[in-house]
């Protein structure tokens, strides 16, 4: 865990005695990973000034985690001169494409830290922003509590909603009053969808069946071109976009890909190839979820030190290069079964 390896007792002592504004301090930065041997950070920042105020101990982790040097980070939301068209037009592979960013607002503590009523006061604030959203973007909100379990459930299995925050999160203190103010916007056609109250403040979503990666891009764009003019997001020179995870921190953008690669996958090498091309791997639902049918979610490995533009086309050039392995290995697999039979 960085968390170990980077707290020396001196840097400990160092850095007990500070607080933050909104009342975060190093034992609360620490504690998930203090309760989870098996992190791999174990760190978690409380609001924008605990980058500050613990960077001592948070600098060292990040570099180390992103492999940045932390020199600068800046935005680039532009497709000029880039491909444009569909990864997978006959649907053969990838099934759906979704890409998140997270934020925070700066005057607020982040969800490990944030107290009752300013989750509330939150809330209501960004609801305000989101339903003046205009077009295709317009919707509505559904606080979590006014949803049904069973609506709830579908929801999730569908992709659309979250679930109550994982052991690691919930040790930084992520679940404190749940399910109170928080909640799920989404678009009339659900392509366009927010999160309040998740992991971070906001989970800026926008989701597009097939492998239309330039539509869920360009969707994503005129969202936060809008919600950037009303709403002050937490944003460091150094660090980009502010975020309760460290590993999220830069762009804070996961573009995915839900793809099928049952032959490919079953190659003890999958993972190790995948982090070869700049790609993680995760389960049918997610982090800490299982693949299923051979459906793996494929997204971008590093999101701090990298442009929005980079995550795009890294992450077309890795699907591209992950759906010709699979043709292949499917067609070794089937010389094999002739071979046999
Ligand atoms: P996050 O992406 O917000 O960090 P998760 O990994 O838990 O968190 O994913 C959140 C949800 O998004 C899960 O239901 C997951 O299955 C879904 N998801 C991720 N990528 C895709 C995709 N390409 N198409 C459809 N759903 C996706
Ligand atoms: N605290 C976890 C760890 O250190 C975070 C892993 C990243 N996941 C996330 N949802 N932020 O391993």
């Amino acid at each position: 865990m960085l968390l170990h390896k980077h707290l020396t007792p001196e840097l400990k002592a160092r850095l007990d005695t500070l607080t933050t504004r909104h009342g975060w301090t190093l034992r609360k930065t620490i504690q998930s990973g203090l309760a989870h041997e098996d992190s791999q950070m174990g760190v978690y920042a409380g609001d924008s000034e605990s980058y500050a105020l613990f960077s001592p101990l948070l600098h060292p982790i990040i570099r180390e985690h992103s492999g940045h040097d932390l020199s600068g980070q800046s935005s680039d939301f532009s497709l000029d001169g880039l491909p444009q068209d569909d990864l997978d037009p006959t649907g053969e592979f990838i099934l759906s494409t979704r890409i998140r960013v997270g934020r925070n607002l700066a005057r607020y503590a982040f969800p490990p830290a944030i107290g009752a009523r300013d989750r509330a006061a939150l809330e209501a604030e960004v609801v305000q922003v989101l339903s003046r959203l205009p077009g295709a973007l317009a919707g509505e909100y559904h606080p979590l509590a006014s949803l049904s379990e069973a609506r709830r459930e579908e929801l999730v299995r569908r992709h659309i909603l979250f679930q109550q925050a994982d052991r690691f999160l919930d040790s930084a203190g992520v679940n404190r009053d749940w399910p109170r103010n928080r909640g799920l916007f989404h678009s009339a056609d659900k392509r366009f969808i927010v999160w309040v109250g998740e992991e971070d403040a906001l989970r800026i979503i926008s989701m597009q069946p097939g492998s239309g990666l330039a539509a869920a891009f360009l969707r994503l764009k005129e969202a936060l071109g809008q919600l950037d003019a009303h709403l002050d997001f937490a944003r460091d020179s150094r660090l980009g976009f502010l975020t309760a995870c460290p590993t999220n921190l830069g762009t804070a953008m996961r573009a995915s890909v839900l793809i099928r690669l049952p032959y490919l996958s079953r190659r003890p090498d999958f993972h190790a190839r995948c982090a070869r091309l700049g790609l993680s791997v995760r389960g049918l639902h997610g982090e800490h979820s299982e693949p299923h049918d051979g459906i793996h979610d494929v997204s971008n490995a590093v999101r701090l030190g990298v442009t929005e533009r980079d995550i795009y086309q890294r992450l077309r050039a890795g699907v591209q290069a992950l759906m010709a392995l699979e043709a292949d290995a499917r067609a070794a697999a089937a010389r094999q079964r002739s071979r046999a039979g």
